[in-house]
């Protein structure tokens, strides 16, 4: 096993963990989906597969399920003809539906809300759409999205994928430079922003993000034609009458006729920008009938969605993948209610979401253990206040969830009556891969347990082979799957290497996770091996954040890891040297850092800690050696130095922290 994967001591504890919850007879008897599927699927997958294409509308049905003839490019549905936003609103309206509410949405500040149902939401998204046209962009254009939560963001992704072009959605809480790369990589022609978003109850801006990411890409050579900007908080804003464009000039006078033209099946439907392990963001590109197929069934199917009577909110933003695919087109392909809310938990008050999901009935509610692990902090007396007996189902997602907040999760907020479905997937997967189905599997906390119906996944040893039960090895999925990324944004060359080359094994995909396989031969995810953190379930690239490091003056080398931390899962730790002429920094050196950090790529990326050190440690090929870094870091002996170039460089940072240099 590579020098990543976790302790033998880690997995010895996990399972230790003999807690089984049984799914609730009601929910078991009127599943969605049940045990048997699990055969079924196994026995003719795409048969399966095509059975599952059937929730959609086409306009022309697949000829082939999957071309998987040149892999790892992969073709599902080849033949098919369909449109994404047709499928989210159109049809729903077509069969009666237009009255039922698509969206409760919930602003930041209090008594701000919208309700807009399906009919309302499809002359949302064609009004946008015949904008976006009259803006110029056509079939085939990529235009990027920097909104807050708001429903014009989920608009204008179906706007976009109305016409065709593909949609990159970049989280409002990235920084201008962020913002520029994301542009200048798939040369988006129009950015839709707005002024700003509330944030903790106080406006703040965006638009001077775009403003500056746009004077960064023309000294690249490139420029965003028009920027789409829609009044939100009605603060200030510079203005460019050349390119800036008023969401309500263009899109509220625009006509609510729109026909829609339907695309391939493999046609381009969003790219997505996720860390790697490199300082270069990937570029997940999805395509249209595969992701949406694998967006609707998993949202059927692991959340039991009844449509008729279901509320369900997902709380992620919609500037991350789990918004992509669980807010817009799982939910809105399946026709769900749901809850869209535009601000953080504890804004006004500690007990924002237990109000929310009380007030509108929520029953399926999905988020990410670090939003768990901080609400067990704060005690149960804030959510025991709020009637939530609405609720029948929980999610989790974005990274390992600890068997005690699963536990917490579970009788805090679900009453003791509610299944949790602990879902493993990534931005690459485009939907959920592994989970317990709520009508089927026996939960067990801090498992993910096995791959849903459908998905075909193994741990496998450092030569590609099973490893038995009771063991750990590297997390990997053996069948290509509807949903599955076809490739990174112009770059063919890193997608094949990055997840496809790993193991000598012909289409095994690797997902950079470490997993072990209990003694039952269910899954336990158990973090990256890669060198990515996940920091409140956000990923993040070490390279990306020494590199902004290294971008500062004063700064001539630095190496980040991950270090364990109760609140956020991982914390980012950083560890610099300086350069010569810049001396001890200065006293407020380390603030100047993070700050830099944060400027350079988001709040979300500032280091929890930031040591100056005069070397770091490096094997004898010039690798640092995270590992040692991360002992320091977790304030654990020094693990084996014995590959060092040079073993007392960890004495010598070791003995500088604790003399306070
Ligand atoms: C981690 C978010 C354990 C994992 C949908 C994965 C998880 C990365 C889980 C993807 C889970 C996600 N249990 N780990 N249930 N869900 N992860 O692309 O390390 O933002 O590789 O997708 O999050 O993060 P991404």
């Amino acid at each position: 096993m590579s020098e990543e994967t976790p302790s033998d001591q880690t997995l010895a504890n996990l399972s230790r963990e003999e807690r089984r919850f049984e799914p609730p007879a009601e929910l078991a008897e009127h599943a969605n989906l049940r045990a048997e599927a699990y055969d079924r699927a196994a026995s003719d997958r795409e048969a399966f597969w095509a059975e599952q294409a059937e929730r959609l509308a086409w306009d022309q049905k697949w000829d082939r399920v999957l071309d998987w003839d040149d892999p790892p490019f992969a073709k599902w549905f080849a033949g098919g003809k369909l449109n994404a936003a047709y499928n989210c609103v159109d049809r729903h309206v077509e069969a009666g539906n237009g009255d039922k509410v698509a969206f409760h949405w919930v602003g930041e500040p209090a008594d701000d809300t919208r309700t807009l149902t399906y009919a309302q939401m499809k002359d949302e998204v064609c009004k946008a759409a015949n904008a976006l046209t009259e803006l110029g962009v056509k079939t085939g254009d990529r235009v990027a999205i920097y909104l807050p939560m708001i429903p014009e963001a989920v608009v204008a992704m179906l706007a976009c994928a109305r016409i065709g072009a593909p949609h990159t959605v970049v989280f409002g809480g990235f920084s201008s430079d962020a913002l520029a790369s994301r542009l200048t990589d798939c040369q988006a022609k129009v950015v839709v922003t707005s002024d700003g978003g509330y944030r903790r109850g106080a406006p703040s801006a965006l638009k001077p993000a775009v403003d500056e990411a746009r004077a960064k890409t023309a000294e690249n050579g490139f420029s965003v034609e028009k920027v789409l900007v829609v009044r939100r908080t009605g603060q200030e804003v510079d203005w460019d009458d050349s390119v800036d464009v008023w969401w309500h000039d263009a899109v509220d006078s625009a006509s609510t006729e729109h026909a829609c033209e339907f695309f391939d099946a493999e046609h381009p439907l969003y790219v997505m920008y996720t860390s790697g392990t490199t300082g270069k963001p990937k570029g997940i590109l999805h395509t249209t009938a595969g992701y949406l197929v694998g967006s609707a069934y998993t949202h059927w199917a692991v959340f039991d969605l009844k449509p008729e009577t279901d509320v369900f909110w997902c709380t992620a933003d919609i500037g991350w993948v789990t918004g992509h695919s669980y807010i817009v087109y799982g939910p809105m392909a399946n026709g769900a209610t749901q809850v869209l809310y535009e601000g953080t938990p504890d804004s006004p008050e500690r007990g924002r979401w237990w109000k929310i999901i009380e007030e509108y009935g929520v029953t399926i509610f999905y988020t990410a253990p670090t939003a768990i692990r901080s609400f067990m902090k704060q005690g149960r007396e804030i959510p025991d206040r709020h009637d939530m007996s609405s609720l029948r189902l929980l999610g989790s997602v974005g990274e390992p969830i600890n068997p005690e907040a699963y536990v917490w999760y579970r009788s805090v907020v679900g009453g003791d009556r509610t299944p949790v479905v602990d879902t493993w997937w990534q931005t690459e997967t485009g939907s959920i891969m592994i989970s317990p189905l709520p009508g089927v599997t026996a939960g067990k906390p801090g498992s993910a347990m096995t791959p849903i119906p459908g998905v075909a996944a193994e741990v496998v040893n450092d030569e590609g082979e099973p490893v038995p039960n009771g063991s750990g090895g590297y997390l990997v999925l053996t069948e290509p799957w509807p949903s599955m990324l076809r490739t990174l944004w112009g770059d063919d060359e890193r997608f094949k290497e990055t997840y496809w080359s790993r193991f000598n094994k012909q289409g095994y995909y690797f997902a950079g996770d470490g997993a072990k396989k209990d003694e039952d031969g269910d899954i336990w995810v158990l973090g990256r091996v890669d060198d990515v953190m996940n920091v409140s379930g956000h990923r993040l690239s070490t390279t990306e954040i020494e590199s902004a490091l290294v971008s500062h003056p004063k700064v001539a080398e630095a190496a980040v890891v991950g270090a364990k931390d109760e609140d956020t899962g991982q914390a980012v730790c950083a560890f610099v040297i300086l350069r010569e002429e810049a001396g001890d920094g200065g006293d407020d050196i380390v603030e100047e850092l993070r700050n830099h950090v944060r400027k350079e790529i988001g709040a979300i990326a500032k280091p929890r800690q930031i040591m100056i050190v005069a070397e770091l440690p490096k094997t004898r090929s010039g690798k640092i050696m995270r590992r040692l870094l991360r002992d320091v870091a977790e304030n654990r002996e020094v693990g084996d130095v014995t590959t060092l170039a040079d073993s007392s460089v960890m004495d010598l940072i070791s003995s500088g922290l604790a003399s306070g240099k």
